[in-house]
């Protein structure tokens, strides 16, 4: 697997598996039925921002991708954000742990002090089990801070990791 710099042609690779987790509503704060050019415009970054892809270096296929930005503004830019999608197709082979560390290894070459996630929800054991194992904490959980389509209200968690 590769991961490197998105270019705006993945964009068409990215969109369909990034509709389909966006519209189960289970895992994202973004509205369920998010049109596609305010979804390419959330997701490609430009810097300081960056964006990546996984890459299957074999069949050229696109397996997952991650976008990575300072968190807040001024005072607090020194900690940075990020966000991941999966495509469901190839989920459970390691594409999350990989795009992970290599938002880590990032985040450290361009300075910053921390990575921030600002909404992880509680219910999704499978972000919040990797996100721990690569060393972030749960800081706070908000109650009942995101309605799940099946669950009903849980808990919405910033998890927090210094670099
Ligand atoms: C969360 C997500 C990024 C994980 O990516 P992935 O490629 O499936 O994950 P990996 O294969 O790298 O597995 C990473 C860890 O997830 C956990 N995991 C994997 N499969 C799991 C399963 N079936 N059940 C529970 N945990 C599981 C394990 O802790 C695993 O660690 P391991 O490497 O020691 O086995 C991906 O499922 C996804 O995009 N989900 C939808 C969007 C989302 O939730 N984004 C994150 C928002 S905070």
């Amino acid at each position: 697997m590769l991961i490197r710099d998105a270019e705006a042609a993945d964009w068409d690779a990215v969109w369909p598996f990034f509709r389909t987790i966006v519209a189960a509503g289970e895992t994202y704060t973004y509205p369920r039925d998010l049109d596609e050019p305010t979804a390419r415009g959330m997701w490609m970054l430009a810097p300081p921002g960056r964006t990546v892809v996984a890459v299957d270096e074999t069949t050229g296929d696109v397996l997952g991708s991650a976008k990575m930005n300072p968190n807040h503004m001024g005072g607090a830019s020194h900690i940075a954000s990020a966000s991941f999608m999966v495509d469901p197709a190839h989920a459970g082979r390691g594409v999350g742990r990989a795009l992970g560390g290599s938002m880590l290894a990032w985040a450290r070459a361009e300075g910053y002090r921390a990575v921030q996630f600002n909404a992880v929800v509680e219910s999704n054991t499978r972000a919040v089990a990797l996100w721990k194992s690569l060393g972030f904490e749960v800081m706070t959980t908000l109650p009942e801070g995101f309605l799940h389509p099946t669950l009903g209200y849980v808990g919405l968690h910033i998890m927090y990791r210094r670099l």
